[in-house]
Formats: structure tokens, sequence, C-alpha cells
């Protein structure tokens, strides 16, 4: 069907950011909303495919007919996605995944004493990373990136490093782009290939983005 192009397909997409622990009433985290992910998740469904949502913690209504998996910590997130991959055509990672975690959680509220200088943290696992070291011939995976400085080396960077058929790279001091707002403005990198995409809702994204991997599915059969 033309409207239902996803039909048979399962799309697996990471959303929102992780909350990291540091005592029982403290984490770290960031400013992800959830928003670009579910957009995505969101035009799939309407696209026919099956959708699963890995979401960290965000203040949005589930979507209906998705299923969704909900995590706080990037290492729960890497769990959840794990157990998820194998059957995975589509994978999209718009997740804000903290890089860092306290090595230990306080199982007491820390007490406010003296200055805290020994919070020692520890690197999270790379969940996209892991998507790519473990592709399938028939996946297409596609990679997120936030930056605040030279985008387009480190976003090329990353799809490389990360093993990404396409990497999507926003801009924090972009207006209209990135953490919260209901718009993205994204450098798409297909390959080798760049293109620059003027201001959208989240939703017209995720229809491009979608769009875009069906055809680097096509390029890789044919
Ligand atoms: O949620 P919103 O408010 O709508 O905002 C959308 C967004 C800004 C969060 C989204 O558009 C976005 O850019 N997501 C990726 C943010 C990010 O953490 O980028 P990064 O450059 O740190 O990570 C690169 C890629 O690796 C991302 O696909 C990320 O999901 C993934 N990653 C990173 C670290 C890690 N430990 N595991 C990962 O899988």
């Amino acid at each position: 069907e033309t409207n239902q192009p996803l039909k048979g397909k399962n799309v697996l997409i990471t959303a929102g950011p992780t909350q990291e622990a540091i005592d029982p009433v403290r984490f770290i985290s960031n400013h992800s909303s959830g928003k670009q992910g579910y957009a995505i998740a969101k035009v799939a469904y309407e696209m026919g495919a099956n959708v699963t949502l890995v979401s960290g913690p965000v203040q949005l209504d589930p979507i209906k007919g998705i299923q969704t998996i909900s995590v706080k910590s990037a290492l729960e997130m890497f769990e959840a996605v794990k157990s998820q991959l194998d059957d995975a055509h589509y994978i999209i990672m718009a997740a804000a995944v903290a890089d860092y975690r306290p090595e230990n959680i306080a199982r007491q509220k820390i007490k406010k004493k003296e200055d805290v200088s020994n919070i020692h943290m520890v690197k999270n696992p790379d969940i996209l990373a892991y998507a790519g070291l473990h592709k399938k011939e028939n996946q297409v995976i596609c990679g997120f990136a936030m930056e605040t400085e030279n985008l387009e080396e480190n976003a090329n960077k990353k799809r490389v490093e990360k093993n990404c058929d396409m990497l999507i790279a926003n801009n924090l001091f972009t207006a209209g782009a990135g953490f919260k707002t209901d718009t993205n403005v994204v450098t798409l990198f297909k390959g080798e290939e760049k293109i620059h995409l003027d201001k959208m809702t989240k939703e017209q994204l995720g229809v491009k983005i979608l769009e875009t991997l069906m055809e680097i599915e096509e390029g890789k059969t044919c």
C-alpha cells in the first residue's frame, strides 16, 4: 500500500534523556524532552511499521499502537535496546544518552557538609556504536548528533565510528533546533552525501528520515 510503505518493518527508536543516579534523590541528566524520538515513532507507526520505542524519562503521553519500553539510566536503555535489536530493520537513535554515570550510587542521601569533590564518573556503553558493531545485512541504522561546534567534522566522525548508514546533526545554538522545540534544523550525513534541511516540525523530519532510510535500504538490495 502506498500510504503504508513501512508495513512489515520493525522500527526501533530511542528517545529522551537518561538519568544517572548520584544518590536516592539526585541524578545527572540533560535537556532532551523526547519530542524528536516520539515524533519519529508516531509517523513510523502511521506509515505502517511495527514500532518499539525505548524511552528515557519524559513528560510525553505514550503513543497508541506502539510498544514503549520506559527506562531511566543509560545502562537500562542499553539492556532494552539489546533485547530488541535482533528483530529490528530500522534503528533510529534519537535519545540523548549520558556519556558518563557516577561509578557508585550512594545508598543514602549525601549530606550537605563540605564541598563534594569525589563523585567519580565512569563511561557509559555507547548504545549506537554497539548496534553499529553488530549490524546485520538487513538493518539500516540512523544516529543523531547534538553539537555545539564543528558540526560537520564531528558528525561525520560519529557516522563513521558508530557504523551508521545515516547520521543527523543538530546544533544546540541554531534557533528552532535541538532540545525541547517542536521543530528541528538538521543536516543529514547519508554516507558521503551531505543534505542540509530547512527548519521543519519534528514530525515532518520524521517522515523525511524514514523516507531516506527506505532509499538507503533500496540501494542496498538492488
Ligand atoms: O528530545 P528533544 O528535546 O526533542 O531533542 C532532540 C535531540 C536534540 C535530543 C535529538 O535531536 C538529538 O540530537 N539526539 C542525540 C543527542 C546526543 O546525545 O547526541 P550525541 O552526539 O551525544 O550522540 C550521538 C549518537 O550516539 C546519538 O544517536 C545517541 O543516541 C547515541 N549515543 C550516545 C552516547 C551513548 N552512550 N549511547 C548512544 O547510543
